[in-house]
């Protein structure tokens, strides 16, 4: 079995290239941050303001969350219901980073990424999996871009997906996130010490999955 940790800062390009590399390799691709998206979800729908720790918290005993893998595609059931893209809304995002710096969010959720990790080979991207969720992995890249590359990618994703969006406020937004991603007291958004850094901002989709494609065949040898 192989776990890669594929960790940086939104709109770095982590789902597209690891969601490719996965195929190519034929392991499979564990999106992380779904999972708090999610949970900002069910936050937001029970008329919590992003800034309430307690309203946070009370909430996750009514949380079930269940992973299912479905024609090679990750689907997160809250409480039993496929969510979707509903999960993807800006404003969603902004949930999502909040109840992230919860520590008792954190825990909630870390049972759920390890034993995925344990029955498959995995690349599973996020903020933490290289620092805290897979310290062991075998391979760990911190994958980052420009904040305009980011924006733009971000803002392009989200027009495709029907979703409406001006680079203006994906731009500005993403720098909120980033900041409070990589300076929250627990599990900040940070390279592993032994993690390969590697920015993107030029380079075409293709060039960056042969990119980390190289680096796991450099680490893995024969096996992979
Ligand atoms: O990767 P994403 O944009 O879908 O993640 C949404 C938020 O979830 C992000 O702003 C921070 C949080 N997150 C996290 O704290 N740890 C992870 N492993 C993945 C995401």
């Amino acid at each position: 079995m192989i776990k890669i940790a594929i960790d940086g800062p939104s709109g770095a390009g982590k789902s597209s290239i690891a969601k490719a590399v996965a195929a190519r390799l034929g392991i499979v691709y564990v999106d992380t941050g779904a999972l708090y998206r999610t949970i900002g979800y069910y936050v937001r729908s029970k008329g919590f303001s992003r800034d309430n720790i307690a309203g946070i918290i009370s909430c996750l005993p009514e949380i079930a969350i269940e992973v299912r893998y479905e024609n090679g595609a990750q689907h997160v059931y809250l409480n039993g219901e496929d969510l979707g893209d509903r999960i993807r809304e800006p404003e969603i995002s902004m949930y999502a980073s909040a109840v992230s710096a919860v520590p008792e969010v954190r825990t909630f959720l870390l049972d759920t990424q390890r034993d995925i990790a344990a029955k498959n080979s995995v690349i599973m991207d996020g903020r933490d999996i290289g620092t805290v969720i897979l310290p062991d992995a075998d391979v760990k890249i911190f994958m980052t871009a420009s904040n305009e590359a980011r924006a733009e990618r971000r803002t392009k994703e989200l027009l495709a997906k029907g979703i409406d969006a001006r680079y203006e406020d994906v731009l500005r937004e993403m720098i909120e996130r980033d900041y409070n991603d990589s300076t929250r007291a627990v599990a900040p958004a940070v390279a592993a010490p032994d993690a390969l850094l590697l920015d993107n901002s030029s380079m075409t989709i293709e060039e960056n999955v042969a990119a980390v494609l190289d680096i796991i065949r450099e680490k893995c040898g024969g096996t992979v």
